[in-house]
């Protein structure tokens, strides 16, 4: 019997699984009729998931796994639980010896050899499910979240693939889990995979939520190996940490450009309440890990959209190293939308 996983059971940089209730607390006391809640950079989605039982959720991120994961939960077309159940019951029990491209490019690096076999050999059934109109889109979904949450538990990483521990450890065993299904789903839930400038300009929603990146550190370069799985184009990879061409899943969100990138998205954002969290990094010894966007330019930018709360809520710092004792605050900022047009 496999088993079953939830939404929040991923190692994601970033992700608000922990902060979550807070979130959920400040917006239904602030905005009571809301209806339509549009996560803007949903990463894994779990902020999203909080507020599908009771209103439409609409999700976006730049990364495909992200989009696969978030439609695998949250989207509203029906699949078979028991199809589901029966095709992890057979991916879990494979053992192969034949090598494939995620053997020949991971072998050995993040995962065995053995377990990178395993992994290839699933991720091409899956497409061949899929070619031959056996499982739908959303099991095709559904299958893919597994595996990506069944490599992510033993990846031999410090939880994201910058680089992986050169004598760490690869006997974790590929054990895929049931996704479990979240229920009362809106009919008109929808899942993007865009650029959230581009995005913002044809939604109209209730509450825009949101989490945008706030240091250099790119989730295409932190996530690429997901990202390539996902995807399945098998791409040629470069360097140690094998990863492949990027250039377009960049974000401008970790860079200079991020300022300039805010206020051309919250300008053209239509929604009643715009909810921001952003991290205060304070300066680190690491340049990467600051905070690219700073607290008066957040302030002006919302404030021309009408008027700003700020909460604050204190945890410690995701830290590579040198930092390790400094505590972040994050902070919510929610913005009641003066005039929405539309
Ligand atoms: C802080 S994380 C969001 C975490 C999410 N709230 C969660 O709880 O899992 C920021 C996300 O924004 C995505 N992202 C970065 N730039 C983007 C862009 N321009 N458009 C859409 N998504 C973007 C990243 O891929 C990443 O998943």
């Amino acid at each position: 019997m496999p088993g079953y996983i939830d939404i929040h059971q991923r190692r994601y940089l970033g992700n608000k699984a922990k902060l979550v209730n807070k979130i959920k607390k400040i917006i239904d006391c602030a905005c009571p009729n809301a209806k339509t809640f549009f996560d803007v950079f949903s990463g894994t989605g779990v902020v999203a998931a909080a507020f599908a039982p009771s209103m439409t959720v609409i999700t976006n991120d730049i990364l495909y796994a992200n989009y696969v994961s978030n439609f695998a939960w949250l989207s509203p077309q029906s699949y078979s639980q028991s199809k589901i159940k029966h095709l992890i019951d057979k991916f879990n029990s494979f053992e192969l010896e034949e090598e494939n491209y995620m053997s020949r490019t991971f072998g050995d690096t993040y995962f065995s050899r053995k377990t990178c076999k395993k992994i290839g050999f699933i991720r091409e059934q899956i497409e061949y499910l899929c070619s031959r109109k056996l499982v739908n889109r959303k099991e095709k979904a559904i299958l893919i979240t597994a595996l990506i949450y069944a490599m992510d538990r033993i990846a031999n990483t410090v939880g994201h693939y910058d680089a992986y521990r050169k004598n760490g450890n690869r006997n974790g065993e590929l054990f895929l889990k049931i996704p479990r299904k979240i229920k009362g789903l809106s009919r008109k839930n929808k899942c993007y995979c865009t650029d959230s400038n581009r995005l913002v300009h044809r939604i109209k929603a209730d509450i825009a939520f949101l989490d945008p990146p706030y240091n250099s550190r790119q989730y295409a370069d932190n996530y690429h190996l997901l990202e390539n799985v996902a995807r399945w184009n098998k791409p040629e990879v470069y360097g140690i940490a094998r990863k492949m061409d990027r250039s377009n899943i960049k974000s401008k969100y970790n860079t200079k450009k991020a300022t300039k990138a805010f206020e051309d998205l919250v300008k053209n954002i239509h929604a009643h309440y715009i909810v921001l969290t952003y991290n205060n990094t304070g300066n680190k010894a690491h340049e990467r890990s600051n905070a690219k966007i700073s607290d008066e330019d957040i302030m002006r930018v919302l404030n021309k959209k009408g008027e700003v709360l700020v909460y604050s809520h204190s945890h410690r710092a995701f830290s590579a190293g040198l930092s390790q004792n400094d505590e972040n605050v994050e902070r919510i900022f929610l913005c009641k939308v003066a005039d929405r047009d539309g």
